[in-house]
């Protein structure tokens, strides 16, 4: 068991100078965010959204490939939680696959009854197209690689329309308040917000409500490189985890295999070369032109995420060259610009014409599997607090998502909650005396952080790596902040969730999906088929492994 390091139990804050009341708050405004807001209207009095920056800037509005149903002909329900369960690698759970691919469908279907504009085909037919780990064409998508934006605007365009629902942006969520029922157990009783220049709603106040439903998102800063937008710093699972709640696979970290390589200076968030133009015939090449995905996998370019990731990477190790290159020239000018118009932009403001160019692409951070452990009801282990969308851990991702079955998760879970959360909604709670110990790192520690996260504990995994990784973020979990500020409440959020991803990927010694160990490159059903949950007590963090049979049938 690796050591442990203290970290704050809470985060130092000033006292709240303001308070408002909703009954429930959800925290993010992606489609899991939003969704659930929708869904609850009418159906509970007082919902409050708040969000960290403006209502899109989180990651559902970068999503470029789609979202996956069983919608095509001869396309079913149970194909789709095949690919799941093997692009998952034995750890999904097979109850929660059942829901998002039964559901999936009717939910998209509401999507479009939004006012959602998927591409169609010249027939009128949903346009569907396939990425890695499918077996169908079952890939909903809208403005070519826009998916994300139109879903977002949409539900925009629906939450403006409903002033019933109250939305605060520019909140970054600090911790939550607890407080005990009659029964004496511990639960929400509102949470801590630090709102820039909203009105008289400014600096950190207090909202107290019976239910909050974390939309969050994931933890994509914890990388140096990756796809995901600057808000995503692990802000819900991190007071998730303060508050109690279990995080569950936090190990598993998909890092998507064609992101554009900028150069090695190049950090944050880097642009996404969708699985979808594989997905329409682009392959990967080396500089030797040799086709590197060939022998490799049946589905060859279209494999699983974590077999692309992987062979591009052994690749690069091989040759020394710090990417592989993507060839879809041959998709030509006209589909280029009608079926990617973003990415092609994108490549050109960039200098590279995909038209007639390689691109250069490499793996980075993607997707976090893993998250706030959640039942098929979004119910987290905490009284009054839900989890949906890429903060959660339903079971549905395993040890690798497969291709476009985000968003729909965000869409099905927050469905669900909003079925049960109204009849279930706890009384008022009164915070208690909150006897977790504050505490602060200072905002500059994230470039360290994450350039050690990345070379340690990214794509390639081992012991002594890990152990390094341990050794800094001890020291970085030292370099106390001495400004209260939301630069040092994001490096205290990306430290606690580093510290408790890079224990479970000490602890997972094996290879399985996305988490790829070079020193137990096997997968390992007889030793770690199961989970690795972790607890925090005030800032001191437990990992315990919950033996689960694999979902797979054992299929590597
Ligand atoms: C992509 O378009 O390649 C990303 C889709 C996803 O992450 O599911």
């Amino acid at each position: 068991m690796p050591e442990q390091l203290r970290l704050p139990g809470r985060l130092t804050a000033p006292d709240p100078g303001w308070t408002t009341r909703a009954d429930v708050v959800i925290v993010g405004s992606g489609i899991a965010g939003l969704t659930a807001a929708l869904r609850l209207r009418g159906q509970v009095d007082k919902i409050l959204v708040v969000t960290k920056d403006v209502l899109n800037a989180g990651s559902t509005q970068w999503a470029q490939g789609g979202i996956a149903a069983a919608l095509g002909p001869g396309d079913t329900p149970e194909q789709h939680e095949a690919d799941t369960l093997v692009a998952g690698a034995g750890a999904c759970d097979r109850d929660a696959v059942r829901v998002l691919v039964n559901e999936g469908p009717e939910a998209v279907r509401e999507l479009i009854a939004l006012g959602t504009n998927f591409d169609h085909t010249a027939d009128g037919e949903l346009s569907l197209t396939r990425e890695g780990g499918h077996h169908r064409d079952r890939i909903a998508h809208a403005g070519g690689d826009a998916t994300g934006a139109e879903i977002q605007r949409a539900l925009i365009a629906a939450i403006e329309a409903a002033p019933d629902i109250e939305v605060i942006q520019h909140a970054l969520a600090v911790d939550l308040l607890l407080g005990p029922d009659e029964t004496g157990t511990t639960g929400v009783a509102g949470l801590t917000l630090h709102v820039i220049g909203e009105g008289e709603r400014d600096g950190v106040g207090a909202v107290r409500c019976r239910a909050v439903v974390l939309a969050s998102g994931g933890l994509g800063q914890v990388f140096s490189q990756t796809t995901n937008p600057a808000v995503t710093t692990g802000d819900g699972m991190a007071l998730a985890l303060r508050a109690g709640a279990t995080l569950r696979d936090l190990e598993f970290v998909q890092f998507h295999p064609t992101v554009m390589y900028l150069g090695p200076e190049s950090r944050g968030q880097q642009p996404l070369i969708s699985e979808a133009v594989r997905g329409e015939g682009a392959f990967l090449v080396d500089d030797d032109g040799n086709r590197i995905m060939q022998g490799v996998h049946e589905l060859a370019d279209l494999a699983p995420r974590d077999v692309v990731a992987k062979t591009i990477m052994k690749r690069m190790l091989e040759t020394g060259r710090p990417h592989m290159w993507l060839d879809a020239r041959h998709l030509g000018a006209e589909f280029w610009e009608r079926r990617f118009p973003t990415i092609l932009a994108t490549a050109r403001s960039y200098g590279i014409d995909p038209v007639t160019q390689l691109i250069p692409v490499a793996p980075a951070c993607h997707y976090a599997s893993g998250g706030v452990r959640t039942d098929l009801l979004g119910r987290t282990d905490l009284p009054g607090l839900y989890a949906t969308g890429e903060v959660a851990c339903s079971g549905v991702h395993g040890a690798n998502r497969l291709a476009s079955n985000s968003l729909l998760e965000g869409l099905v879970f927050s469905r669900r909650i909003a079925e049960v959360l109204p009849a279930e909604l706890p009384a008022w709670r009164e915070p208690g005396a909150d006897r977790r110990t504050a505490g602060l790192v200072a905002g500059d520690v994230r470039r360290e952080l994450q350039e050690t996260m990345s070379s340690r504990v990214g794509v390639l995994r081992s012991a002594p790596g890990l152990a390094e990784a341990g050794v800094v973020l001890d020291k970085l979990a030292g370099h106390a902040a001495e400004t209260v500020d939301q630069a040092s409440w994001e490096a205290t959020n990306l430290l606690t969730i580093s510290a408790a991803l890079a224990d479970a990927a000490a602890l997972r010694q094996e290879t399985r999906g996305s988490h790829w160990r070079e020193d137990f490159p096997e997968r390992d059903d007889a030793h770690w088929a199961g989970h690795f949950d972790v607890r925090m007590d005030d800032g001191a963090t437990t990992v315990t492994f919950a033996p689960a049979p694999a979902t797979d049938g054992g299929l590597a």
